[in-house]
């Protein structure tokens, strides 16, 4: 039996307080969660809208070793400028708050110390990496090392961000402390476990059974996570940044930042609901199953609001649990990963300094191309086209005809409608459907459709105008003008109400231009949202072009990003490369057995058909020219330097037919840290034919 929800609770991830918030975010989370609480809103249904900083955790610590500050600077700093972002970009929230509160401080410590009461912690002692030279235990992504999977150096303890594995430190080969490079060596630790083994059970029904329509994504991964079998989980950590775990003997401990972040949306509807006694107490907001609680996320925390807080909320015993969790793939920035600790993003407050007035432009970009379903692009050009393919030129170009010709033939009043023609009946009945249609995607939290379906409107109108073409019928028929008029600012009445969740600034705008004052959501559809004689207000540009320049100045930034961390990479690299260790001992006899010659270059030349090799003709003292193939055509794009040069080969190694030219033995060659080569050479020079010993 479907549930009678009186009210809905919407959470949006608490974003790390590590760094500003970028295109993926807004994207992946926020917009979705805006647009469906602003619909909830026009609906008239009770709303609450909760978000916050997420402010402990290692991110926040390594930004501050970084930028050379205390963590409280930084999550300071960044929350400040996250808060804004959202409040600029319309995400709007009903509380914005941190989780270095107060509240949240004395809230997250007492769930915890409740459900230690209630002996639901279990304690495990497991050996953990330490650094003995600083005496610190360290957390996955404090530990680097190399990639076990694409040999990649600096490789974090939780990520490869070379091949995208995630990993765990054990698997990292010579883990190393990332901040100092001090090697690592395991020590004992014990800390505090919630037994997820034993949620097992009820997690697979409440999930698998009961929660079948939750996005395929999401279902999917906790069926993986549920098939694989749950395990103990520690809830707290060897940290001195963080919420100190409530208990004796606990000194030098922290709760685990994912165990008092999800908790941040409880204390944080607590913050609210204390200053506003009008909205209900938190506990009806939490504890009441008459509400209906849904988490936006990104897919990087399904097994944390689908697994572990439920488990927590369980374990404490009071709570709901959520009743779906709309969570979005990636986004991605012309073609790579958006990596904050790499400064690849596109960053809001950025943004907005360089394009103001443009938020409506990238919430539209950015639902249109939502990675629901899958990881998807974001790519500059895709956002030009966008804009002024569909905004300027459909949807502002539609209502700026509709408020032009009204304005010069009716003074700016909405004239009044006559008999309809077929045409226009047929328009109406094509626009009657969509109100149903978006709200149904919303429900389903198809964002991206339901945008799409908006934007039907404007296609609708744009059309309409276009074909019935009243600055022609002007010349014979004032009566029809006023018909296809009224039937267009009655479109743009319902863009205006359709488009509020969505591009929340435009809407407002062109309310301001209609005249609008008050709306709803349920008056949709509607062909009488505007009375004739209604003084329509100032028209003005609701979307504008964007030119390539603007376009080229952005794509220029993410170039020179790229370009500065592949050099900061590369200094990395050649900064921890160690030398290979020396192979076995081999006994003097063995040596011997190598007959290692100098020779001198004759000729040197690429091979046909194959970018490796190049072909070497060697003075070798015998008097014969000897051939050698080398594949190292690469290190060589000229290879007529090598010419004349003196080298040492191995002049007894059988020789191989490689692209039918037989080579006659081996040139020596060293191969630096990045796998660059450079052919050995002699001091000064000597008779070709000379052997080394
Ligand atoms: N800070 C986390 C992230 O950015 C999200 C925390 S969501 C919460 O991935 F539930 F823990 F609050
Ligand atoms: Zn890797």
């Amino acid at each position: 039996m479907e549930k009678e929800f009186k009210r809905t609770l919407v959470t949006a991830a608490l974003p790390y307080a590590n760094g500003p918030v970028h295109i993926g975010h807004l994207a992946g989370v926020y917009v979705p969660a805006d647009i469906y609480v602003r619909y909830l809103r026009l609906k008239g249904r009770p709303v609450l809208f909760i978000g916050g900083s997420d402010e402990h955790g290692v991110p926040v610590t390594i930004r501050a070793r970084k930028e050379g500050c205390t963590v409280q600077d930084v999550v300071d700093r960044y929350h400040g400028i996250i808060k804004k972002s959202f409040e600029d970009f319309g995400v709007s929230f009903d509380v914005y708050s941190r989780t270095t509160s107060d509240i949240h401080h004395k809230f997250a410590a007492d769930f915890f110390r409740k459900l230690y009461d209630d002996g639901k912690f279990i304690m495990q002692t497991s050996e953990q990496f330490y650094d003995e030279q600083t005496g610190h235990f360290l957390t996955d992504r404090n530990i680097k090392g190399e990639c076990p999977r694409c040999h990649a150096d600096g490789a974090y303890g939780d990520q490869c961000e070379k091949c995208g594995s995630t990993l765990s430190p054990d698997e990292l080969i010579n883990p190393y402390n990332a901040e100092t490079g001090n090697p690592l060596v395991k020590k004992e630790t014990t800390h505090w476990y919630l037994p997820l083994d034993k949620d097992q059970e009820w997690l697979e029904k409440w999930i698998l059974e009961e929660h079948k329509e939750w996005r395929p994504n999401v279902y999917g991964q906790c069926k993986s996570w549920l098939d694989g079998g749950l395990r103990p989980r520690a809830v707290t950590r060897d940290l001195d940044w963080g919420i100190p775990v409530p208990v004796e003997g606990a000194e030098g401990k922290v709760l685990y930042v994912w165990f008092d972040a999800p908790i941040g949306y409880i204390s944080n509807t607590k913050e609210l609901c204390d200053a506003h006694p009008e909205l209900g107490s938190w506990q009806t907001w939490w504890q009441d199953d008459t509400t209906r609680m849904i988490h936006f996320i990104g897919k990087d925390n399904i097994v944390f609001h689908c697994i572990v807080f439920p488990a927590m909320l369980h374990a404490h015993g009071d709570y709901i649990l959520p009743d779906n969790v709309p969570s979005n793939e990636f986004l991605n920035l012309e073609g790579d990963k958006i990596s904050t600790s790499r400064n690849y993003a596109v960053w809001l407050n950025e943004y907005l300094e360089e394009m103001p007035g443009k938020q409506d432009v990238l919430r539209y970009v950015l639902t249109a191309n939502a990675p629901e379903t899958k990881d998807n692009d974001f790519s500059w050009k895709d956002f030009q086209a966008r804009n002024n393919n569909e905004l300027v030129a459909i949807f502002g170009n539609f209502i700026n005809r509709a408020m032009k010709l009204t304005e010069k033939y009716f003074e700016g009043k909405v004239p009044a409608c006559g008999e309809l023609s077929e045409y226009d009946r047929t328009t109406l009945s094509e626009f009657a459907t969509v109100k149903e249609n978006v709200e149904k995607l919303l429900e389903e939290f198809k964002f991206r459709d339901a945008q799409k379906e908006a934007m039907e409107l404007a296609r609708i109108g744009n059309k309409y105008l276009a074909e019935t073409e009243p600055w022609k019928v002007a010349k014979t028929d004032m009566g029809r003008v006023a018909t296809i008029l009224n039937l267009s600012l009655q479109i743009s009445a319902n863009l205006a109400i359709a488009f509020e969740p969505f591009l929340p600034f435009s809407a407002a705008k062109l309310r301001g231009m209609l005249g609008m004052e008050s709306f709803e959501w349920d008056s949709l559809g509607r062909t009488d949202l505007l009375e004739e004689g209604h003084a329509l207000g100032e028209s003005v540009l609701l979307f504008e072009k964007i030119e390539d320049e603007t376009i080229q100045f952005q794509l220029d930034k993410l170039e020179e990003v790229r370009r500065l961390n592949a050099e900061a990479a590369k200094a990395e690299a050649a900064k921890n490369w160690k030398p290979e260790p020396v192979a076995g001992n081999i006994p003097f006899d063995d040596f011997l057995k190598l007959d290692i010659r100098v020779a001198t270059v004759l000729s040197c030349e690429n091979v046909k058909k194959s970018d490796k090799l190049l072909k070497f003709s060697l003075d070798d003292g015998t008097g014969t020219p000897r051939t050698i193939l080398s594949g190292i055509a690469q290190h060589y794009p000229d290879p007529s330097v090598l010419v004349g040069r003196q080298v040492l080969f191995v002049a007894n190694l059988a020789p191989r037919m490689i692209k039918g030219i037989e080579s006659q033995g081996m040139i020596l060659s060293a191969e630096n840290w990045d796998g660059s080569l450079a052919v050995t050479g002699l001091e000064h020079e000597v008779k070709p034919g000379s052997k080394v010993c």
